[in-house]
């Protein structure tokens, strides 16, 4: 492409370092799209006569068809996406494939192609996102009133219902939703037409390109157009996030599959054994969502490293954003696609929750809320009290609703019968009726909420 000034060919080793072709041929489909709008313009801005553009657009769509067939020979030598597509077109329509190339460098080509790879990422990501809270809120739905504990410090803390815990991760995917969202709508400005870094001085219409590509206007500044890759860094930093919400959720299910708390079945499918311990069924998929959340870190750091010395504007460093974003942005979408597999197919075991739920004391809260109520205790006398009775009830061994009432009226005399009531994890739950609690009929109706939510999205 250069071969003007070049004498000799690139040493191997020179070859296999600056190719890129071995990943960024994925970009294929947007770089001929890139093209043919490239080309269109130059065709309606007089820059280039009509047969060329005709000729150039038929010899873009055999390539492209090439590429879907699989009949393409994507090679080393020809470095990367943009010359290997150039190559073949000149094989197809001669020597006018080398006026494609007027009024655009390499620079805002590849610019544009990310753009246009993340973009549709990132919609399809919203979409798998959107899948597993409509999983997540019809399992949250039918445990609306299943209790379980709720923990802080991983010990038990208060009751909560089953639903409840579901619909904290409908949550946070609905904010991993907006990032994306967010960043979709930062990153829809077209760089093509900034050429190499300065513009060109071909009369070129920069917003009919960036309109038929589908974005909402053309980059501002020529520099910053080849020089930033903040698009492929806030996709990966909303994926990042998005990845430690599901490496919560999987460690939770792999704490819950376990002998020892059994709160949920996993099915078969997504389950394993093992080879050698008959009784095993490993929880794989969900440990693998949770390991491969550090990739996806991992990708948003190594591009923060490889962008943060670069001098404007584009540097050769800046082709180290492809294999991260591309590996990161596809197991994302792996993962969530594995967590709503895993969600539509989870069990809770009812019985196992609910006499977790009633464990460790966790209605020690509804004891003091009910000497503040009834007795009118001031909270911290409340508490007092009931640390007491606790210390009392674990020296025993038995639960504070198995306290007999006269051990605690000699604590706190005023106690009567109707303190039992409060001890139960059901009445505990159905207590917290405050906004965003979870009482049953809160949960129901948030989990009606989000279904109905989700159905509009969709219609
Ligand atoms: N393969 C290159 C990349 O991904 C394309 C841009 C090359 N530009 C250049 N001036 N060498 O960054």
């Amino acid at each position: 492409m250069w071969g003007g000034r070049f004498a000799s060919g690139p040493a191997e080793i020179m070859e296999e370092i600056n190719a890129s072709i071995g990943f960024d041929k994925r970009l294929a489909p947007q770089d001929i799209r890139g093209s043919l709008a490239h080309v269109a313009m130059l065709g309606k801005a007089g820059i280039l006569p009509a047969e060329d553009v005709a000729k150039i657009e038929a010899g873009l769509k055999t390539v492209q068809s090439e590429i879907d067939a699989g009949t393409f020979e994507f090679r080393r030598e020809l470095e990367d996406i943009h010359m290997s597509v150039e190559s073949r077109l000149r094989e197809i329509v001669g020597p006018t494939a080398g006026r494609l190339h007027t009024a655009r460098s390499r620079n805002d080509q590849v610019a544009t192609d990310m753009r246009l790879w993340v973009r549709d990422t990132l919609d399809a990501l919203d979409a798998q996102a959107a899948d597993l809270q409509q999983a997540m809120a019809e399992l949250a739905l039918k445990h609306a009133g299943t209790v379980m504990p709720g923990f802080t410090h991983l010990q038990s803390a208060q009751p909560v219902t089953f639903g409840h815990h579901l619909l904290a991760y409908v949550e946070m995917l609905n904010r991993d939703r907006g990032r994306f969202r967010d960043a979709r709508a930062r990153l829809n400005e077209c760089p093509l037409g900034a050429a190499a870094l300065a513009g060109t001085s071909f009369p070129i219409d920069r917003h009919a390109t960036a309109a038929s590509l589908g974005f909402d206007r053309p980059t501002a500044n020529s520099l910053d157009s080849v020089a930033d890759r903040d698009f492929a860094l806030e996709a990966l930093s909303a994926a990042a996030i998005a990845a430690v919400h599901l490496s919560r959720f999987a460690e939770e299910i792999v704490v819950w599959t376990s002998a020892q708390f059994g709160f949920v079945k996993l099915s078969d499918r997504f389950t394993t054994g093992s080879s050698i311990m008959p009784q095993k069924r490993n929880p794989d998929a969900a440990e693998l969502v949770r390991a491969k959340s550090g990739r996806v870190i991992g990708a948003l750091s190594g591009l923060l490293i490889v962008m943060k010395g670069l001098p404007l504007a584009y540097s050769k460093d800046m082709q180290e954003d492809k294999e991260g974003t591309f590996d990161a942005l596809q197991t994302l979408s792996l993962c969530l696609a594995a967590m709503a597999g895993m969600v539509r197919d989870l069990e809770p075991v009812p019985d196992v929750l609910k006499a977790a739920a009633g464990s460790g004391y966790a209605t020690a809260t509804d004891l003091a809320d009910w000497l503040v109520r009834e007795l009118g205790l001031p909270f911290r006398d409340a508490h007092h009290v009931t640390g007491r009775l606790v210390g009392e009830a674990s020296s025993r061994g038995i639960g504070l609703e198995a306290l007999p009432l006269a051990v605690m009226q000699a604590e706190e005399p005023r106690i009567t019968d109707a303190v039992f009531a409060v001890l139960g994890v059901e009445n505990s739950v159905g207590s917290r009726t405050s906004y965003g609690g979870t009482a049953p009929d809160n949960v129901r109706a948030q989990a009606e909420g989000w279904l109905k939510r989700l159905a509009s999205e969709t219609a």
